[in-house]
């Protein structure tokens, strides 16, 4: 069995993610690592053991990552996504606390003796900033030749950002992290806006949950209709939300999922094109290439899978 780990700034989207991964069969999640985005890392890790714990999984080990960038000292309170996630990156919805703490070793280190450990046996998903595994590149930089897979939700290739025009919201928390890792060794696969804004969840689908009767149903539907709310309230989609992280999941188990192109990419930075996604003039017509780019989806076989999987788990 594939292992894998998730690396989260655990809001709605990440919450659904966990879920995806622990109902998949053939795969062991072996840990999460916390980031920061949604929430602040310390509500990331709170979130992410509060959920395992809901879903009674209670022996996955929660690590905390970086707090913020690469490129800053500090990321506050302020530049967390309240109005999309909540004020406690889980759509405001309070669990119970969690009657474990998170892990003492750091995150990085434990993505670092995971790579050791398991080598290409071990899928590694980022959902949110790149900063932690830009992090462990740099510290053990033979990670890159290791690391089987790493299929993370981020970025925009033959669409608009959701922050800029060009800037999707995990690529411009550290634009210059992500850039480092595309640019490694490392196998990439990216699941972008160009396939997770084509594959939304509704409140029929929530309302099935709710209707399981069980406490994991009804938590998991309050807190994706908050999402759902916000989404159409800030006008970004009427009908639903966006399954972005669960979606990568998803495709680093089942890359059929999606459809994708080869390329070498970069990230860039300059003012203009903040954060942006997009391929590298100067590997151009290089013989190989490390990205596979998501460009299309399957999204109803994917939802198909989606609410199976979670409405079994939910029971
Ligand atoms: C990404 O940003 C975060 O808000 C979501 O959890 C998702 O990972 C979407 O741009
Ligand atoms: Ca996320």
């Amino acid at each position: 069995t594939k292992k894998m780990i998730l690396d989260l700034d655990t809001g709605v989207d990440d919450a659904l993610a966990i879920a995806y991964a622990l109902a998949a069969p053939d795969v062991d999640l072996i840990g999460i690592v916390s980031s920061y985005g949604n929430c602040l890392i310390e509500q990331a890790g709170a979130n992410s053991l509060k959920l395992l714990e809901l879903l009674g999984a209670t022996d996955v080990p929660v690590y905390l990552g970086l707090g913020h960038s690469s490129t800053t000292d500090h990321f506050d309170v302020m530049q967390v996504s309240k109005d999309i996630h909540g004020n406690n990156g889980i759509g405001e919805v309070e669990l119970p606390p969690a009657k474990r703490a998170l892990e003492a070793a750091a995150g990085v280190d434990f993505i670092i003796e995971a790579a050791h450990k398991y080598a290409e046996n071990l899928i590694f998903v980022p959902t949110g900033p790149m900063t932690n595994l830009d992090a462990a590149l740099a510290k053990d930089p033979e990670i890159a030749n290791l690391i089987g897979n790493v299929t993370f939700m981020g970025g925009a290739l033959t669409v608009e950002g959701n922050v800029t025009p060009f800037a999707e919201a995990n690529i411009n928390q550290d634009p210059q992290a992500a850039d480092r890792v595309l640019r490694s060794a490392l196998q990439i696969t990216m699941v972008g806006l160009d396939v997770t804004l084509r594959t939304l969840l509704t409140k029929q689908e929530t309302q099935t949950w709710r209707n399981l009767g069980t406490a994991t149903g009804k938590a998991y539907a309050d807190i994706t209709d908050f999402y759902i709310d916000a989404y159409y309230n800030l006008g970004i989609d009427k009908t639903g939300c966006a399954l972005h992280d669960p979606l990568a999941v998803g495709v680093a188990l089942d890359p059929s999922f999606v459809k994708t192109i080869d390329l070498n990419m970069k990230v860039t930075s300059d003012d203009n094109n903040y954060g942006r996604t997009i391929g590298d003039n100067a590997r151009l017509n290089e013989p190989t290439t490390n990205v596979k780019v998501a460009v299309d989806v399957d999204k109803d076989r994917y939802l198909g899978v989606f609410m199976d999987y979670l409405t079994k788990l939910f029971k």
